[in-house]
C-alpha cells in the first residue's frame, strides 16, 4: 500500500562525541551539613560515600550551569553551535514549570531555532536523554544533539531533613551526540514503576502552596529505606539487561558509571552484576554530592580527566530515581 507521507533515515548509528561538566565553586563539608541535622561526619561518609558536595550560588541558575556544560561541550566536539538541531535539558530542578531551560540553553549556546525540551526523569533523566538523542540522530530527526543533566537540588532540599540534607548537590553535565559509522550507543533499558512514585517525591504540590502556604516550601522527600531496596535489588538486573543488549560481557567493560545515588547502592550492584574488579567504576559521589541528572556526565569526565577510563572505551551506564523511572545503555566514551 503507498503512503502521501514521504520519511527520512538518519545516520547508521550515534555516538558520544564529548563531554564537559560544571561543577559549582562552593564546597560544602559534611561539617557545614551537621550544623543543621543531627548527624556527624562519619556517618554520612559511611552510609553514602559522600565526603563534600558543591552548590550552586544563589544567583546561579539551572539554565546558567547548562549553559556553561553545553558550550564545553560543543567546543570538545569540534562542531559549530549553530549544527545543533536539538537540545535536550534533562532537570527536576529548573524552577519554571514552563518555558524550558532547554528553550534558554539552545539560544544561549548559539544553537538559534533548535529544537528544544526539558526531560522530567529526575536521576535516570540523563540516560533518557541519551536513548532520545540516539533515536533522532539515526532516524533524521538532527544531526547533532547536546543533551544535558542539570540539578541545582540545593534549592529544593529540606537543609533540616535528615534523610536527604546530606544526599543531594548542585552541578551539570553535558555531552554531543552526532552520527557515527559504527554502533556507539546500545540499546536503551529502561521502564518505570509509577506505583512507587511515593518514594522520591514532593512534600507539597506550588498549587498547594499557594492555596495553603504553610510554615515549609514545597521540598524534596525520600522514603531511603524503600529507594535503597529498590535500587539494590531491581536495578543490577536492569544493567544486566542493557549488558546483554549490547552483546558485551560485564568483564570486557572500561568502565561502569552507576548514577551516583549512594556508594552502598553502587557498591551492592557491582556484587550483583559479579563485576571483575579490573572494570573502573566511577566513585564521583564521594566529591561532588548525588547530583541526579548531572552524576552521570560529571562522573564521566572525571574518570576521562582523571585517565581511570579510556577515551574510546566501552561504558556501561544506568540511571535511577524519582518516578520511580530507570534507564541503562552501554555506550563508547568519547
Ligand atoms: N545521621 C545520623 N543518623 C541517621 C541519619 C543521619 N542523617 N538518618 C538516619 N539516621 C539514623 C536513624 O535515626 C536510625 O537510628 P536508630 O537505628 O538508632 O533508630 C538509623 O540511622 C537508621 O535510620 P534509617 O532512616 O532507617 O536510615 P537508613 O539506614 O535507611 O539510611 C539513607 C538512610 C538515606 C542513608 C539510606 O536509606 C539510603 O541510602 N537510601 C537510598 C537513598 C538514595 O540513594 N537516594 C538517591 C536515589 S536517586
Amino acid at each position: 500500500m503507498s503512503s502521501p507521507i514521504s520519511s527520512v533515515t538518519g545516520a547508521p548509528f550515534a555516538r558520544i562525541m564529548s563531554v564537559a561538566g560544571y561543577r559549582p565553586s562552593r564546597v560544602v563539608t559534611n561539617e557545614e551539613v551537621c550544623e543543621r541535622i543531627d548527624s556527624s561526619d562519619e556517618w554520612i561518609r559511611e552510609r553514602s560515600g559522600i565526603i563534600e558536595r558543591r552548590y550552586a550560588a544563589a544567583d546561579e541558575s539551572v539554565s546558567d550551569m547548562a549553559t556553561i556544560a553545553a558550550t564545553n561541550a560543543i567546543r570538545k566536539a569540534g562542531i559549530d553551535p549553530a549544527q545543533v538541531g536539538l537540545v535536550l535539558v534533562a532537570s527536576v530542578t529548573h524552577p519554571y514549570p514552563t518555558p524550558s531551560a532547554a528553550a534558554e540553553v539552545a539560544f544561549r549556546i548559539g544553537a538559534i531555532g533548535a529544537a528544544a525540551t526539558d526531560i522530567s526523569s529526575a536521576c535516570a533523566g540523563f540516560c533518557y536523554g541519551i536513548a532520545i538523542a540516539d533515536a533522532l540522530v539515526r532516524s533524521g530527526g538532527t544531526t547533532y544533539a547536546v543533551v544535558i543533566g542539570v540539578e541545582k537540588l540545593s534549592d529544593w532540599t529540606d537543609h533540616t531533613d535528615r534523610g536527604t540534607a546530606f544526599i543531594f548537590a548542585d552541578g551539570a553535565g553535558a555531552v554531543v551526540i552526532g552520527p557515527s559509522e559504527i554502533s556507539a550507543i546500545g540499546p536503551v533499558v529502561w521502564g518505570s514503576d509509577g506505583e512507587q512514585r511515593e518514594a522520591i517525591n514532593m512534600t507539597q504540590s506550588l498549587v498547594e502552596y499557594r492555596q495553603d502556604p504553610g510554615p515549609h516550601f514545597p521540598t524534596l522527600t525520600m522514603q531511603g529505606q524503600q529507594v535503597f531496596r529498590w535500587a539494590v535489588g531491581d536495578m543490577a538486573k536492569t544493567a544486566q539487561a542493557a549488558l546483554d543488549a549490547a552483546h558485551v560481557a560485564a568483564e570486557d567493560l572500561d568502565a561502569f558509571i552507576p548514577h551516583q545515588a549512594n556508594m552502598r547502592i553502587t557498591d551492592a550492584m557491582i556484587r550483583a552484576l559479579k563485576l571483575p574488579a579490573h572494570v573502573p567504576v566511577a566513585r564521583d559521589i564521594a566529591y561532588t554530592g548525588n547530583t541526579s541528572a548531572a552524576s552521570i556526565p560529571l562522573a564521566m569526565e572525571r574518570m576521562l580527566d582523571d585517565g581511570q577510563a579510556p577515551h574510546g572505551g566501552t561504558a556501561l551506564l544506568i540511571g535511577f530515581g524519582a518516578g520511580l523511572v530507570f534507564a541503562s545503555q552501554v555506550v563508547t566514551l568519547p
